[in-house]
């Protein structure tokens, strides 16, 4: 299981990757115009990303015609070797995902709402699919249930592609998506840092360090 971070914000990237939890991020228009506001231009920040990430990173194309989604798709796959190109699902998009990994580029199929786009975006040949769970949730839809769906369908195909769950809100979207085994999730920074903490862990070691103290009245090491 891979975690990677949906973000593209370089200081929050740095951070899971000391922490050891950063296998891949995961960007879209939305959080790079958000970055650009802060200064730099587009080529400057996912350069960046692709060098400070130990994995793959997904940029999104935001042409909606085959031919730029295509040229815009080419020019993002060579700004590295971890670069996977994020194409929305639509019929252009499948048509632009099936002519990429025809071509040995990496998709992300992106904006899954159904089992059966899923299964769509897997037979154009998507390395990645993302279906967004927190947005479905938010129409009051069961977003998880969409994972269980998908995990099915591609069992029963014996499908390859990566189920990478997206829109994640809260731990348990986390956790769930674990028991389900979701091949990637990705997460906001928000989200990652209430995961390491556990409140007996906390209490735990809080008991350890006094214990020893009462014992010896110092916290010299023995050794
Ligand atoms: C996925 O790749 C998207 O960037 C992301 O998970 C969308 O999440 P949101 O619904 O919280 O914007």
């Amino acid at each position: 299981m891979k975690l990677f971070l949906d973000t593209a914000n370089l200081t929050e990237i740095k951070q899971a990757n000391e922490w050891g939890l950063l296998d891949g991020v995961t960007t879209n228009p939305s959080l790079i115009a958000k970055e650009m506001k802060n200064g730099g231009s587009f080529k400057d920040i996912v350069t960046k990303i692709l060098k400070e990430t130990p994995g793959p990173v997904s940029i999104e194309v935001i042409a909606e015609d085959y031919d730029n989604m295509l040229k815009q798709a080419f020019k993002i796959s060579e700004l590295g070797k971890n670069a996977v190109v994020k194409v929305p699902f639509t019929t252009v998009g499948l048509k632009v995902t099936k002519a990429l990994s025809d071509n040995g580029v990496h998709v992300n199929s992106t904006l899954i709402f159904s089992g059966i786009q899923a299964l769509f975006a897997a037979k154009a040949g998507a390395t990645y699919v993302s279906p967004f769970v927190g947005r479905l949730d938010d129409i009051a839809e069961d977003g998880m249930s969409l994972i269980e769906q998908i995990k099915t369908i591609y069992t029963n195909y014996d499908m390859k592609t990566n189920i990478l769950v997206a829109s994640i809100r809260s731990p348990l979207h986390v956790l769930r998506s674990m028991i389900m085994g979701a091949d990637v999730i990705t997460l906001p920074f928000d989200v990652l840092s209430k995961l390491p903490s556990h409140p007996k862990t906390t209490e735990g070691l809080t008991r350890f360090l006094d214990d020893w103290k009462k014992a010896f009245g110092s916290m010299d090491f023995p050794l």
